[in-house]
């Protein structure tokens, strides 16, 4: 976790990626289906090529259920393979040789066709950390104990694990890095935990989280912190003003103060963003098919 991306990494791992990509027929993505823009990185489509590719809606325990079944109706349309899963559970893992097959369906005529009978197929899964990646694999393989790349000790030569008679799955993740391509991306990680904190400063952080919440799930906002309304965002109010407020009456609800009266913004943020993490304040998705 908290790998550090630099240039060097970044050629390693996407070359490492590459050689792996020669010893497999599938490609599945594992995407936490809470924030499916900013958890892929796109660079993902070339690397990828043409090889057929699945993408995991992971996490979608915490979720919106209704965003992932749109989310997986958008890929569906795109030709992607899809599964919606929670690994931690093991919720769904067990469709994924179903969806692997699914998705492989005119490659596995094209075999039978050559008399290629027995031919395993072969499957890798990446992302970038934090989706779930080692959960999901262990799952998937029936295993407890968790092999995760990137470690010494980790045996270098390829492992394959068998999830089912004739499919077989690389043992070490592809690991992508997160794309920062805009402010949002970097919000979303951070709020999802994907990425430390320390981008910003707590507060300022939790004021961006209830904002966007204020806007896409202000029922949870008034459920979750027993408010009557929200204070009402005032015309060209940005989101951190308007974040702020929200803080400060969440804060006064939970009777969080700090000397002098004054509402703990501080400690509101830190307990919000803790809720959200640990879906204590509801299931999200925070981005949409449409942006
Ligand atoms: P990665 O390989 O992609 O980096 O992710 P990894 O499997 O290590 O999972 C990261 C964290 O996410 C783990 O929690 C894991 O249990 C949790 N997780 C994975 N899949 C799901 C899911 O579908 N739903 C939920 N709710 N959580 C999931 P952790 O905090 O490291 O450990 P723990 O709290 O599970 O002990």
């Amino acid at each position: 976790m908290n790998i550090q991306w630099y240039p060097g990494h970044m050629t390693r791992t996407r070359r490492k990626m590459q050689e792996d990509l020669k010893l497999i027929d599938l490609l599945c993505e594992v995407v936490d289906a809470r924030i499916p823009v900013s958890s892929r990185n796109p660079d993902i489509d070339t690397l990828a090529g043409d090889k057929p590719r699945l993408i995991i809606f992971n996490r979608a325990d915490q979720a919106d259920p209704a965003m992932t079944a749109r989310w997986i109706a958008f890929y569906q349309a795109r030709g992607f393979g899809v599964l919606e899963t929670d690994a931690k559970q093991g919720r769904g893992v067990s469709q994924f040789p179903a969806a692997v097959r699914a998705a492989l369906k005119d490659k596995i005529e094209g075999w039978r066709a050559k008399g290629q009978v027995g031919r395993p197929i072969r499957v890798m899964v990446a992302g970038i950390p934090n989706v779930g990646k080692s959960t999901f694999i262990n799952k998937a393989a029936g295993r407890k104990t968790a092999v995760t790349g990137d470690r010494p000790g980790v045996t270098r030569g390829k492992q394959w694990v068998t999830v089912d008679s004739g499919l077989e799955l690389l043992d070490t993740p592809g690991i992508l890095w997160p794309k920062f391509e805009d402010e949002a991306t970097g919000l979303h990680l951070a709020f999802t935990g994907a990425v430390r904190d320390e981008i910003m400063d707590t507060e300022t952080l939790g004021c961006h989280l209830m904002a966007l919440l204020g806007e896409r799930y202000p029922g949870a906002l008034l459920e979750g912190y027993k408010l009557k309304e929200l204070p009402a965002r005032e015309d060209g109010e940005n989101d951190v003003a308007w974040g702020y407020r929200l803080l400060e009456a969440a804060a006064v609800r939970r009777g969080m103060k700090i000397s002098g009266g004054e509402a703990d913004t501080g400690r509101m943020a830190r307990v919000l963003l803790d809720e959200f993490r640990s879906g204590k304040l509801g299931r999200f998705t925070l981005e949409a098919p449409e942006s």
